[in-house]
């Protein structure tokens, strides 16, 4: 089976608050997704990569991809939600995908991505049935707030893990699963309403999601570090 990637890029990341959408602030000397698509497209194991962009997007033109090979394609119908995003990726590789070819599914707001996260990914996963994602254990306490925002309840962390991207499954799997279910937050979501349990590829804190402003400058510094 081959392995194919589609990148969801058409949020308009209203958390982060600023004028251009967070895919393509600056960080280290690159627009944020030029990091993200790059570990895809440079990834050998990886035959193609679909960006879905926005319909209205009116930053990508703006800047040269060329660095980033001949794997990558352009789909500019992005949806109102990630989950319609991701479907319009998927219909852009229908003429190239076979039922039972792997897709990766990763966020475009997240470009630590490191080679290694991938290998672990698609060599966990070589054999399984159903699939699964990259996440890592809860670290932190968990607290559920009442309506005055006061700690009701300490939730158990036991058990609790955070979903990161890439998400990966069968091209059919995942086509049938989100036509189901249009809803999900994510891919192992609409997976789960199958009936189908996602595994759990422990990933790294490193591979973080860039949602408000603080988490550029780790970013930053994590893709420095990576360059010694
Ligand atoms: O907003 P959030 O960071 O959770 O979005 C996760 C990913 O989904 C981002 O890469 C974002 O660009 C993408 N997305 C999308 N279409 C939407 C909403 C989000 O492609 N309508």
């Amino acid at each position: 089976a081959r392995h194919y990637a589609i990148v969801p890029a058409a949020g308009s990341g209203s958390r982060f608050g600023s004028d251009t959408p967070k895919q393509y602030l600056p960080l280290a000397g690159q627009p944020l997704i030029h990091h993200t698509l790059a570990a895809l497209c440079r990834h050998p194991a990886i035959d193609r990569v679909w960006v879905v962009l926005s319909p209205g997007d009116e930053w990508w033109r703006e800047y040269d991809w060329s660095a980033l090979g001949p794997k990558l394609e352009t789909v500019f119908h992005g949806g109102a939600t990630r989950a319609q995003s991701v479907a319009s990726g998927l219909r852009a590789a229908q003429m190239a995908a076979a039922e039972d070819d792997w897709v990766l599914v990763h966020d475009a707001a997240r470009p630590c991505l490191a080679a290694a996260m991938i290998d672990a990914l698609v060599a966990e996963l070589a054999d399984d049935p159903v699939g699964g994602i990259l996440a890592v254990p809860v670290a932190d306490t968990l607290k559920r707030a009442d309506v005055q925002q006061r700690a009701a309840a300490t939730v158990p962390r036991d058990g609790l893990w955070q979903a990161q991207t890439p998400q990966m499954f069968r091209y059919g799997t995942l086509c049938r699963a989100l036509a189901a279910n249009p809803d999900v937050t994510d891919e192992a979501g609409a997976i789960e309403a199958l009936g189908l349990k996602p595994r759990l590829v422990k990933g790294d804190a490193s591979n973080l999601k860039v949602t408000y402003p603080a988490d550029l400058s780790l970013a930053e510094a994590i893709l420095r570090s990576r360059l010694g």
